[in-house]
């Protein structure tokens, strides 16, 4: 059986996967109409805002593609169930929260939404639909989804595949027009589940060369992105933990991180010492993991990749301490600065940022907190404090402030915390910075990217990540 190349798709879900994935396939293919769909009414008039300026998600060249797609085989728009019935291949890229509630709470992957897309999709579809999972989700989810559709008695047929997504914010439009691999998981075994797997590749094979599109079962693709992101995660929380013992013995964390990424079965990416990893994937899939190994009866298995939780909090915590310790023991109405709030720079995306947990710390010692980020707008930090839930909204109000200028927010601080590596970060007039702080001046850098020796010769009293300064 031949695939019938496809024409019309629909995307549920217009957030920081969806809507760079589509707009990248639009772009590339600009014979298929891709019609992105959202519950989210705001998040869609953002996505259709005539400012560029405006696009709910910040993204290095997203804007670009944005304008030479949308309106011509790009929409964005709430009408869900128009989308799904005109599409013959429907992506799924909706949030897969940790659950916070309930059987797994906490560790396992909140499937609600998807869900709630496959019963939309049975609902609303009159002809047969190529279903493709975009969100991350946990091993046999496509089982699921596909026994939803396949129980509605409407005789529509539905080929599941699953499609992982391997962009990383701040990249994603590079990512994914230069993929390292993409992954198409489903059915080798049925001439109709091939059919849909070429269907998928040949969308890619648009733009990208054959031999970086592998197909697999429909397992292997979806443990594949659990796998890599626990790889990637546990590769930043093994250097983290070097960082440590860097600090009690004198080594210099970047020196170790250079010497052993030079060997080329190590290699260097990844090697980065931080005040600990965030994002909406490392903690959520490893927990996921977890949780999938628990249930399975692989206590052993599950332990081991819950310690790259357990050091990436204990990064957090400890650079939160230090913090404390080094201002003489207490923090209470002092002024501390963060220079960033996002969880990686170029991006506008919070989720998990270290820069949450080390506020709500030192909130707790009773800081007085003024963040400046340069793209994360100020109603965002205070959901992300306030969904912290360790004290009221009122109280975080007024002990947590958020200054649209590095220069106002760091005047009179006791000390500043760079959360976020931002380039401009490394182009302020420290000088001045320094002359307008409380004396002593401590910097403290959770993402080493300061020229330290410059910022101690002004006066600063400086602390990396695994080095002694
Ligand atoms: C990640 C994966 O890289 C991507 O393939 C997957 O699709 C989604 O999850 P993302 O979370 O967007 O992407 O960003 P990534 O660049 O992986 O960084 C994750 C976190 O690790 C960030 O907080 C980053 O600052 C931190 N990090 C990364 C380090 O602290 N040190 C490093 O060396 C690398
Ligand atoms: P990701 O990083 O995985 O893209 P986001 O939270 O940025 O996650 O985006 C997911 C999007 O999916 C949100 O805009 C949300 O409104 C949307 N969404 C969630 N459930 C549904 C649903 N049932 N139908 C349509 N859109 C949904």
């Amino acid at each position: 059986m031949t695939f019938k190349p496809i024409k019309n798709i629909c995307c549920i879900g217009a957030g920081y996967v969806g809507g760079p994935t589509m707009a990248v396939i639009a772009q590339k293919c600009p014979d298929i109409k891709v019609n992105v769909v959202d519950v989210n009414a705001q998040r869609i008039a953002s996505w259709n805002d005539e400012n560029l300026d405006n696009l709910p998600i910040y993204e290095p060249g997203l804007k670009e593609v944005i304008s030479e797609t949308r309106g011509k085989n790009l929409f964005f728009s709430t009408e869900i169930e128009k989308a799904i019935e005109e599409a013959e291949m429907i992506f799924i890229s909706v949030n897969t929260p940790t659950k916070t509630y309930g059987k797994g709470k906490g560790m396992a992957a909140d499937l609600k939404y998807v869900e709630l897309c496959a019963r939309k999709i049975a609902e609303v579809a009159k002809s047969d639909k190529i279903i493709v999972e975009k969100s991350t989700l946990p091993v046999r989810t496509a089982q699921a989804i596909k026994s939803i559709l396949d129980n509605v008695g409407t005789g529509v047929k539905y080929h599941i595949l699953s499609n992982p997504e391997f962009l990383a914010e701040g990249t994603a439009i590079n990512d994914l027009h230069n993929s390292d691999r993409v992954l198409i998981g489903g059915d080798h075994t049925t001439p109709e589940g091939q059919a849909a797997m070429d269907a998928l590749t040949h969308i890619y094979e648009r733009w990208l060369p054959s031999e970086r599109i592998l197909q697999t079962n429909l397992w292997s693709s979806e443990l594949s992105k659990l796998t890599a992101n626990a790889f990637l995660a546990q590769r930043v929380s093994s250097i983290n933990s070097i960082s440590a013992l860097c600090e009690a013995t004198g080594a210099n964390v970047e020196e170790v991180a250079q010497a052993i990424g030079s060997d080329s079965r190590i290699g260097d990416k990844f090697l980065k010492a931080s005040v600990g990893f965030g994002g909406s994937c490392f903690q959520k899939d490893i927990l996921n993991l977890v949780y999938i190994c628990r249930s399975l009866n692989l206590k052993e298995v599950a332990d081991y990749w819950e310690q790259v939780i357990i050091m990436n909090d204990y990064q957090k915590y400890r650079f939160a301490d230090n913090i404390i310790s080094t201002l003489y023991n207490t923090v209470t109405d002092k002024k501390i600065t963060f220079f960033g709030w996002a969880f990686k720079k170029d991006t506008n995306d919070t989720r998990e940022s270290a820069a949450i947990y080390v506020a709500d710390y030192l909130l707790e010692d009773r800081a007085n907190i003024f963040v400046y980020d340069p793209k994360v707008k100020t109603e965002q930090i205070y959901m992300d404090i306030d969904n912290m839930n360790t004290r009221s909204e009122q109280e975080n109000r007024n002990s947590l402030f958020v200054i649209n200028d590095p220069y106002k927010a760091s005047k009179d601080a006791h000390a500043i915390a760079i959360l976020t590596e931002w380039d401009e970060f490394k182009t302020y007039d420290w000088q001045i910075i320094y002359d307008q702080m409380k004396k002593p001046a401590f910097i403290f850098d959770g993402r080493n990217i300061i020229d330290s020796k410059k910022l101690a010769d002004i006066g600063f009293k400086v602390y990396q990540i695994g080095k002694t300064v």
